[in-house]
């Protein structure tokens, strides 16, 4: 649990200070060469050797998993190792309610559910985000209203999602993507200004922390995932956190089949519609397992994280994802950042990737322009669509849906690294920062390829 409650500057120090690489940086810098032929045009990789596997388990997940199998009691209905998982995942969070639910699409799912949204009502979702964001909103036939981003910091543009906000909002749900908090001073002023209840998709976020708060306990509720390439993973499997009780409960009804759970503050017409997106006792025990280890993984993340950002930003056209003051800590289930060609003797995007991967270090381009889909433009043609919301107001969405600062970033300077590569050492740090050089200086010869 160390750290968990420092303060982002403290947090950091304490980095600088325990990090003997952090501390003695400068001749690792210069051990991880940058020199010689990039690993495209033939030269040796800048980092030759591999990044932590994932998942990481030993024994303690196997006893997890065969003592569930041993007691006889697979699901939670009779079991109690998914109760004792959720009161874990609470005092963790420090939030008064989790409900583990079969995924981060059905913890959204469920959240949706409980507030009863559906045909008619809007939701405000980022445009860069995951499409399951998207999917949910859409499969309880509402408007998704897509804001644009922040190119800076790959975030929801805070400052437009006021100009989305019609008599139709029931909903802002902006995402901490890649586990880095969004705005959430300016959203959580503006849920409360015009009363529309805030819901985070923390989906990529946990332990990630906004002035020293966990993430997922500022809105109505937020959504987990634990999805395999998740920092906390169960194969597949998700949770639901509130502080609201009669919220809570609402939750647990519509996950199971509308049974359970006692609020009293039960609406008649309300709370009418239910599923079965319940978590089974192998995930629960499995969750516990690799929880033990969660902490000191988000510690490390971040340790690195920072210490290969402290290289990035000393190369032009290299931009880390900014995070605003708020942030005390980041999840890195992503580390995000901007590419320049410009700074980079015209070197497109796609050809800095390929030589990236080529010198061993792996990465992407990232999401789309989730806006100029066609699987989410379709849906302007969706017969159901227009029997709710018209032609008009359907070809309005389109053009609603521009986000201009989204296709820039996606277009041409996104890239992503992923969150097991900063489980590993600072040389693996150096290393990645001595490919990115290395590129720049030959970047010329790269381009002609
Ligand atoms: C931002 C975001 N929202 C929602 C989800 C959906 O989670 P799951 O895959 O567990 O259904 C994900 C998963 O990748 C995500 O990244």
């Amino acid at each position: 649990m160390e750290n968990n409650n420092l303060p982002r500057r403290k947090f950091l120090s304490n980095i600088a200070i325990t990090g003997a690489g952090f501390v003695l940086g400068l001749p690792q810098i210069a051990n991880a060469s940058d020199n010689g032929k990039p690993a495209l045009l033939g030269g040796p990789k800048a980092h030759p050797g591999g990044y932590s596997g994932w998942p990481l388990f030993d024994s303690t997940e196997e006893k997890a998993v065969m003592d569930v199998l041993k007691s006889g009691t697979w699901g939670r209905l009779g079991g109690n190792v998914v109760s004792n998982f959720e009161k874990a995942y609470s005092e963790m969070l420090g939030v008064k309610h989790t409900l583990g639910v079969s995924s981060g699409t059905s913890a959204l799912t469920t959240i949706l559910g409980a507030m009863d949204l559906g045909p008619g009502d809007e939701a405000i979702i980022p445009v860069y985000t995951f499409i399951a964001t998207y999917n949910v909103i859409v499969l309880n036939y509402a408007l998704p209203i897509l804001v644009d981003t922040d190119i800076e910091s790959f975030q929801i543009d805070a400052g437009k999602v006021e100009a989305a906000i019609t008599p139709q909002t029931k909903l802002i749900m902006p995402v901490h993507i890649g586990g880095t908090p969004a705005d959430l001073d300016k959203l959580m002023a503006i849920a409360q200004k015009t009363r529309i209840p805030l819901i985070e998709d923390a989906c990529q976020a946990h332990l990630a922390e906004w002035k020293g708060k966990k993430v997922g306990s500022y809105g109505l509720a937020g959504a987990f995932s634990f999805q395999a390439s998740k920092n906390l993973n169960c194969a597949e499997g998700g949770a639901i956190t509130t502080n609201d009780s009669d919220f809570a409960q609402t939750c647990y009804r519509f996950h199971n089949q509308g049974q359970g759970g006692h609020t009293t503050a039960y609406t008649p017409g309300t709370g009418t519609r239910a599923t079965n997106l319940r978590l089974t006792e192998f995930q629960g025990n499995l969750l516990l397992a690799q929880m033990t280890r969660l902490q000191a993984q988000a510690k490390r993340r971040a340790e690195n994280a920072a210490y290969l950002s402290a290289q990035l930003k000393e190369i032009k056209g290299i931009y880390p994802a900014k995070m605003y003051e708020g942030t005390t800590l980041s999840a890195f289930h992503l580390y995000m950042f901007r590419y320049d060609r410009q700074h980079f003797d015209g070197l497109s995007r796609e050809t800095f990737l390929k030589a990236l991967q080529a010198e061993g270090v792996p990465c992407s381009e990232g999401y789309g322009q989730m806006n100029r889909d066609t699987y989410v433009t379709g849906l302007a043609q969706n017969k159901h669509y227009l029997k709710i919301y018209g032609e008009k107001t359907m070809r309005e969405w389109l053009e609603r849906n521009q986000c201009p600062q989204n296709d820039k970033l996606t277009g041409e300077q996104a890239v992503w690294f992923f969150q097991n590569m900063l489980l590993g050492s600072h040389t693996d740090m150096d290393q990645i920062a001595a490919a990115i050089r290395k590129i720049k200086k030959n970047a010329k010869a790269l381009a002609k390829l």
